[in-house]
C-alpha cells in the first residue's frame, strides 16, 4: 500500500529507472538523475543537450555576489546575494552522424533508458535514434562523479552505426557559456546578474586536452575545469583523427572518423574541477591538469571500483531496510544516496537546501542542514556530520560581526547564506529567525552526545556556544507585564506563514536550551578545563556574572501556554488571529505564498510548516504526552504543509501519539517528494530537508528513537503494511543494528563495546553477539473500570470489556 498516485519510475530498491524519454519531464529527469560528490555536482543532462533542459554543474561554495536591489531600504538589511554559479559544462558531447547532429527532438527515438545505479554510483544510459535521413546509432554512456576523488568526473561515452555507412563526428567540450536561470514569478528560483558573473581568462586545448579558466567578478573566485581523453574504436573504414581547438568560452577536442554497420567510437572523458576556494587562484589550472591526468592514469575502471567501494561502505552504515513496500524503499534510497551526494565534507562548505541538484533557494544553506540533515549524518557517518558543524564554527567571526550590525551582542547566524554573511532579501521571513542560532547549538549539542567527540568545543565550539548565548540574553527582556518573565519579542519561528512575532514558543524554548548548554558547558570547563575557560573568556570578555546571567534568563523563560485549551501558544497573538478558510481555498491556491500577500497569510491561523509540533518533536521530554496531544490535534489541521519541511515531522508527531495511519500517509509523501514530484518543482533541485526528513520519519517516527541526554531509546511502531524496518545507528563508536518487526524487536551490536539503551521503557544492555529480542506485543498492566453512571447490566458490561481486552 502506497498513498498518492502510481510511481513515476518502476519501483527497484536499488535503483531509478526512465525506459523511455518523456520531454515534458525533462527538468525533473535533469534533477533525479543528478550525480554529485558533496563538492561537484553534475545535473542529468543530455551530453548531446535538449532544448528547455537546465544545463548545470555546481560546485559546493562557488558563488558570485550581487547587490540586492530594494525599491525602499533600511539599516541593516542584507547588501548581498550569494549565488551558487552554474560553472562551465564538461559534460558536453554532440555527435554527428552524416553531416546530421545527433539530436532527441529531431528524427525517431528508437529506445531510450536511463539507470541510476544506488549501489554503485554510476548513471547509465543507452538510446538508439535514427536520425531524419534514416541512419541509426546506438549511444551508450557511463557517468560517473567520483565519490573518493573530490575534483573527477567521468563520462564512458560510445556510439556504434547500426546501419549502413557514413563519416562520423564527435566533438567533446568545456563549455564556459552557460548561466544561472531565474524566474521572476517564483521567489524560490534565481537571480538576474546584470553581467555575466564568470569570466574565461584562459582557455588552451592541445591533442585530446584542454582546459577553460574563469573568474568570478565580484568574489573572484578562481576555477579551471580541465578534460582529457582516451579515444578507442573498432570497425571504423577510416580514423579516428583527434583534432581541438579553443573559441570564445570553449575549449573542445573533436574525433572523426569514417564509419560502418558495426563500427564503434568511444571516448572516456575524464574531466577535473579545482578553484581558489581551496587552491591559491593562480594554480587552480595546474591542480587541474594534474588532476584529471592523475584520473586518467587510474582509468575508468579503477575509478567504477572506487566508487563502488565507497558506496558499499556508506551503505554498510546508512542503509535503512522496509520489508513490504518496494517503493518506499526506493524512496528512502534515493533521498540518503542524494543526500551522500549533496553534503560537504571539507569543513567550509555545507549543504544546500537544493544540494548540487539544481538552482532553487540559489544553492544556500539554511537551518534545514542543521535541524533535518544533521540527525542523519550525526547517526550513519559522524565524519560527514562533523564537516557540517565545523562550517558553523568557521563563520562564527561573521556571526558575530551581523550581531553587532544588528545592534546585538554575541554572534547571530545568517538565516541563509553560502559564505557567512546574511543574504536573505526578505528579513520577516530571513533575518527574524533567530531561532537558527539555538538550532545550529541543539545540533552540535546532538553531535557531542551522540559521538562523544568533544574536540570541536576547543575549536571554536565552546565560543560559539558562549556567544549565541551571549545573543539571547541581550535579545531578550523581562517584561513586568509578564511577571518580569524573559520574552523575546519580534521574531519569526520555524513557520513562515506567521512573521514578526513575540514569545515564539519553538525559539523560546529552543533559546532556553541555548543558554542552559552554554551555561552547562561553562560550568563544565571551569571544572575539567579552566585554563582553556580563561582563555576564551579573555578573548572575549566573558564574565562569571554573565555567565549567571544566562542561567536566570534560561529559568525566567516565558513559554506561551493557553490554560483554557491546554496548548503551547505559537506565539502570544497566534489565537488572537482570524481562522483562515480552507474550505474555501482551492488546491490550485497552495501554496499560498504564491498567491496570497504575505500580510494575509500573517493575520490568519495558518501555518506553511510545524512549529509548536516541531518543538515538540525536538524537546520531546519538555511536553507531556497530553500536552502533545493537544497541541498536535489543534495545530495539524492548519498547517498547509506548503513547506517541503513539513510532512516529516507531521509523521514523527502523529506517530510518537500513535496516529500511524496519518505518520503513514505523511511519511508516504516525504519519502517519495522527489521521486513523484509531489510538490511539482523537483526540476528545480532535490529538497534535501525532506530527504533527510526520511530517515528522521523513520527512525525518530516509526522506530521511536530518542536521544536525551546521549542516552538511546526506542518504541516502535510499524504501518499495517510493513513486514520490518532494520536501520543501523553508528552511536559512541558503537554501530547497532536495530529490527523492527510486528511482534519484536531486535538490537545487535555489531561493533563496539555494550550499549545501555531502553526500549519501551524496559532498559537493556546488547553486546557484541549477544542481540536482544524485546517483544512489542501489549502487555496488559493494569485494568481499570469506571462504575460511575448508570448501568444497567453491569455483568454483561464487564463480559464485553473483558472479551474485546482478550
Ligand atoms: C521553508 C524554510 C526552509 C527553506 C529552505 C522554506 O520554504 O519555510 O523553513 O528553510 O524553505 O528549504
Amino acid at each position: 500500500m502506497s498513498a498518492g498516485p502510481a510511481p513515476i519510475y518502476p519501483p527497484d530498491p536499488w535503483a531509478i529507472r526512465e525506459t523511455s524519454f518523456d520531454p515534458a519531464q525533462l527538468r525533473r529527469n535533469e534533477t533525479i538523475f543528478s550525480l554529485g560528490n558533496g563538492h561537484l555536482g553534475m545535473r542529468g543532462n543530455f551530453e548531446e543537450g535538449f532544448p528547455g533542459g537546465v544545463v548545470g554543474t555546481y560546485i559546493n561554495g562557488f558563488y558570485e555576489e550581487t547587490p540586492i536591489t530594494y525599491g525602499e531600504i533600511a539599516y541593516g538589511y542584507a547588501k548581498n546575494r550569494q549565488v551558487m554559479l552554474n560553472v562551465a559544462d564538461g559534460k558536453a558531447i554532440t555527435l554527428s552522424v552524416g553531416g546530421e547532429r545527433f539530436d532527441l527532438s529531431s528524427g525517431t527515438i528508437l529506445s531510450s533508458e536511463r539507470t541510476l545505479d544506488l549501489a554503485r554510483g554510476v548513471l547509465h544510459r543507452r538510446v538508439a535514434w535514427r536520425s531524419p535521413a534514416g541512419r541509426e546509432v546506438e549511444i551508450r554512456v557511463r557517468r560517473l562523479v567520483s565519490l573518493s576523488r573530490r575534483h573527477a568526473a567521468v563520462i564512458d561515452w560510445s556510439v556504434s552505426l547500426l546501419r549502413g555507412s557514413c563519416p562520423i563526428e564527435v566533438e567533446s567540450a568545456i563549455d564556459g557559456s552557460v548561466g544561472n536561470q531565474s524566474a521572476a514569478d517564483d521567489p524560490r528560483i534565481g537571480t538576474r546578474f546584470a553581467e555575466r558573473p564568470l569570466r574565461t581568462m584562459q582557455r588552451e586545448a592541445e591533442g585530446a586536452r584542454g582546459i577553460l579558466v574563469q573568474k568570478t567578478r565580484m568574489t573572484g573566485f578562481v576555477l579551471a575545469c580541465a578534460m582529457d581523453h582516451v579515444v578507442e574504436s573498432g570497425a571504423l573504414e577510416q580514423g579516428p583523427a583527434v583534432a581541438c581547438s579553443t573559441s570564445p568560452d570553449r575549449a573542445s577536442v573533436t574525433v572523426q572518423a569514417q564509419a560502418r554497420e558495426g563500427s564503434i567510437l568511444r571516448l572516456v572523458k575524464y574531466l577535473a574541477y579545482c578553484t581558489s576556494r581551496e587552491f591559491p587562484g593562480e594554480s587552480c589550472a595546474r591542480r587541474a591538469r594534474e588532476e584529471v591526468t592523475r584520473t586518467l592514469k587510474a582509468g575508468i575502471e579503477t575509478l567504477l571500483e572506487e566508487q563502488a567501494q565507497t558506496l558499499s561502505q556508506f551503505w554498510h552504515g546508512a542503509d535503512v531496510q522496509i520489508e513490504g513496500d518496494h517503493s518506499l524503499q526506493q524512496g528512502v534510497r534515493f533521498n540518503l544516496f542524494s543526500l551522500f551526494q549533496s553534503a560537504g565534507r571539507d569543513g567550509c562548505t555545507s549543504i544546500a537546501a537544493k544540494g548540487l541538484t539544481g538552482e532553487g533557494y540559489e544553492g544556500h544553506y539554511f537551518w534545514d542542514t542543521e535541524i533535518y540533515v544533521l540527525p542523519f549524518f550525526i547517526y550513519s557517518n559522524p565524519q560527514i556530520a562533523r564537516a557540517l558543524v565545523a562550517y558553523r564554527l568557521g563563520i562564527l567571526g561573521k556571526a558575530r560581526a551581523r550581531a553587532a550590525e544588528m545592534s546585538q551582542r554575541g554572534a547571530l547566524f545568517p538565516w541563509r547564506t553560502i559564505g557567512g554573511e546574511e543574504t536573505s532579501p526578505y528579513y520577516p521571513a530571513g533575518t527574524a529567525q533567530y531561532h537558527i542560532n539555538a538550532d545550529i547549538v541543539h545540533a552540535f549539542r546532538t553531535y557531542i552526545l551522540a559521538t562523544g567527540d568533544r574536540t570541536l568545543l576547543s575549536e571554536g565550539g565552546a565560543e560559539m556556544l558562549f556567544e549565541t548565548a551571549r545573543l539571547w540574553a541581550d535579545l531578550g527582556t523581562r517584561i513586568p507585564r509578564r511577571n518580569g518573565a524573559f520574552c523575546i519579542n519580534e521574531v519569526t519561528g520555524p513557520d513562515e506563514y506567521s512573521a514578526l512575532v513575540n514569545n515564539n514558543a519553538y525559539t523560546n524554548l529552543m533559546a532556553r536550551e541555548n543558554l542552559e548548554y552554554a551555561a552547562a558547558t561553562a560550568e563544565e570547563m571551569r571544572r575539567d578545563n579552566p585554563a582553556e575557560l580563561e582563555r576564551i573568556s579573555a578573548a572575549i570578555g566573558l564574565s562569571g556574572a554573565e555567565i549567571e546571567e544566562w542561567r536566570r534568563a534560561a529559568e525566567t523563560m516565558y513559554l506561551p501556554f493557553d490554560r483554557e485549551l491546554g496548548i503551547w501558544l505559537q506565539d502570544d497573538g497566534f489565537l488572537d488571529r482570524a481562522p483562515w478558510d480552507f474550505a474555501g481555498t482551492p488546491p490550485e491556491s497552495y501554496p499560498l505564498l504564491l498567491h496570497y500577500h504575505p500580510l494575509v497569510i500573517y493575520r490568519h491561523q495558518v501555518l506553511k510548516q510545524p512549529d509548536v509540533v516541531l518543538a515538540q518533536v525536538l524537546l520531546g521530554h519538555r511536553f507531556s504526552m497530553a500536552e502533545k496531544k493537544r497541541n498536535y490535534d489543534f495545530y495539524n489541521p492548519l498547517t498547509t504543509g506548503d513547506s517541503s519541511l513539513s510532512p516529516c515531522i507531521q509523521c514523527v508527531a502523529a506517530a510518537e501519539l500513535g496516529y500511524i495511519d496519518a505518520a503513514y500517509e505523511y511519511f508516504s509523501r516525504t519519502a517519495r517528494m522527489d521521486l513523484d514530484d509531489v510538490n511539482g518543482n523537483a526540476g528545480d533541485g532535490i529538497h534535501t530537508a525532506a530527504m533527510a526528513g526520511t530517515w528522521v520519519s523513520l527512525v525518530q517516527g516509526f522506530a521511536g528513537m530518542r536521544d536525551i541526554g546521549g542516552r538511546l531509546s526506542f518504541k516502535p511502531r510499524l504501518p499495517g503494511s510493513w513486514i520490518c524496518l532494520r536501520f543501523r545507528l553508528r552511536f559512541r563508536d558503537r554501530l547497532l543494528q536495530v529490527t523492527i518487526r510486528r511482534q519484536a524487536v531486535t538490537c545487535d551490536l555489531l561493533e563496539g563495546d555494550p550499549l545501555d539503551i531502553s526500549i519501551r521503557g524496559k532498559e537493556l544492555r546488547p553486546a557484541p553477539g549477544r542481540p536482544i529480542t524485546e517483544s512489542l506485543l501489549p502487555t496488559l498492566e493494569c485494568v481499570i473500570f469506571d462504575l460511575d453512571g448508570v448501568i444497567t447490566d453491569t455483568a454483561e458490561m464487564h463480559f464485553q470489556a473483558w472479551s474485546r481486552l482478550a
